[in-house]
């Protein structure tokens, strides 16, 4: 078998922001669009990658206008933006959204036509211009994933984009960034590294490269989701979540995900809903779905996430590992269902179509039929 495994250079510790400029002059690029939104403008995170900018004395034009279920005509716009302004290079700063708009950007200005024709699996031909993104919130996996998620409001539909040339040249965290996040966010960004985690370990997909990653960021948002939801101040905690997530990031961008993602995309084009909160509602119910496609990898799951509290009994592993889930879960406050999370009167036959197209269905490692779907979506409701 072949096995390939793509990242970007990773760039990863306190102040790593710093080295925003010097990395753009390794690219060689003398003229940056920044793309960020208004919160993380705010927080002052761009202002501290402008710093950096003009210390290497780059010049850089300013796109702070994504949003959190960032849409077509935010990338439409952006592309412009770079265009008129004779841009050579695009700078991500702050969570997914941000993050998946700056790539959808870098595709549109050299590869042209609408970014809706590149929703799928390898539909971008050209290379896209240096790209460096720099994550604020530990969550998407953006920063070193071969994924976009753009919403088509037209379609309704969130469009997963997929391609090796979405990886950015390099990726940089800063785990102080995320000691501006609130508790909530951390608490749905958490548990979406930790279903990007699950997903990328049970993949079809996984190979020996992404499990490494996989574990380690189970084993790390285990001991440490908790505290950092508790405390904005625990500095501990946020590197320990800010590494969880770029591992779960390496691990899902190249072993894809699951029926979790592909059906949280559904829910998400038709609902404004926290991605995180959806993924940590459907997340159990599609590992009891999944349970007997990977028994042994769940039960390796269940290792992690119970050793303390089972380690001197035989259980079974697996099931106590979706249990525990549930556990988590709970005691950082997030939803138990989809009516809690404000799904209002779902269209399960749609979403399951939708869902069932979603290029992240491929990946799951039990097959999915429509009906399954629905009944997932309901139990999950
Ligand atoms: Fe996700």
């Amino acid at each position: 078998m072949i096995t390939k495994f793509i990242a970007p250079e990773i760039i990863f510790g306190e102040e790593a922001i710093q080295q925003t400029g010097e990395s753009f002059l390794r690219l060689g690029a003398q003229r940056v669009l920044i793309v960020s939104d208004p919160g993380v403008a705010e927080a002052g995170w761009t202002e501290k990658a402008i710093h950096s900018l003009t210390e290497a004395s780059l010049t850089y034009i300013s796109y702070f206008e994504a949003t959190t279920n960032p849409q077509v005509k935010e990338v439409e716009k952006g592309a412009q933006i770079y265009i008129e302004n004779e841009c050579e290079a695009v700078l991500g700063v702050g969570g997914g959204s941000a993050l998946d708009v700056a790539k959808a950007i870098a595709v549109l200005v050299n590869n042209g036509g609408r970014i809706e024709d590149y929703e799928g699996i390898d539909k971008i031909n050209k290379p896209l211009p240096p790209t460096i993104m720099i994550s604020t919130t530990s969550g998407s996996g953006s920063e070193v994933s071969q994924f976009a998620i753009i919403l088509d409001p037209a379609r309704k539909k969130k469009m997963t984009i997929v391609s090796k040339s979405l990886v950015p040249d390099i990726a940089i965290v800063d785990p102080f960034t995320l000691m501006t996040k609130d508790s909530l966010l951390t608490a749905a960004t958490g548990l979406d590294v930790l279903t990007h985690a699950i997903e990328a370990y049970v993949s079809v997909a996984a190979t020996p490269l992404t499990d490494v990653q996989a574990i380690r960021s189970m084993e790390l948002a285990e001991r440490y989701l908790r505290p950092s939801v508790a405390s904005k101040t625990n500095l501990e905690a946020k590197k320990a979540m800010a590494m969880s997530s770029l591992q779960a990031g390496l691990a899902f961008s190249n072993a894809i995900l699951g029926a979790v993602h592909a059906m949280s995309h559904a829910i998400g084009g038709q609902y404004e809903l926290s991605h995180g909160e959806i993924n940590s509602i459907l997340l159990p119910h599609v590992m009891e779905f999944n349970f007997i496609a990977a028994p042994e990898r769940f039960a390796h799951i269940g290792t992690i996430f119970c050793k303390q509290e089972y380690s001197d009994r035989r259980i079974d592993y697996g099931r106590t590992a979706i249990a525990a889930i549930r556990n988590l879960a709970d005691d950082i406050g997030a939803p138990k269902t989809l009516r809690e999370a404000g799904l209002k009167k779902p269209d399960y036959e749609l979403m399951a179509d939708i869902a069932l197209n979603d290029a992240c269905m491929v990946t799951n490692p039990r097959d999915v039929t429509k009906k399954d779907i629905e009944q997932l979506l309901q139990n999950a409701y």
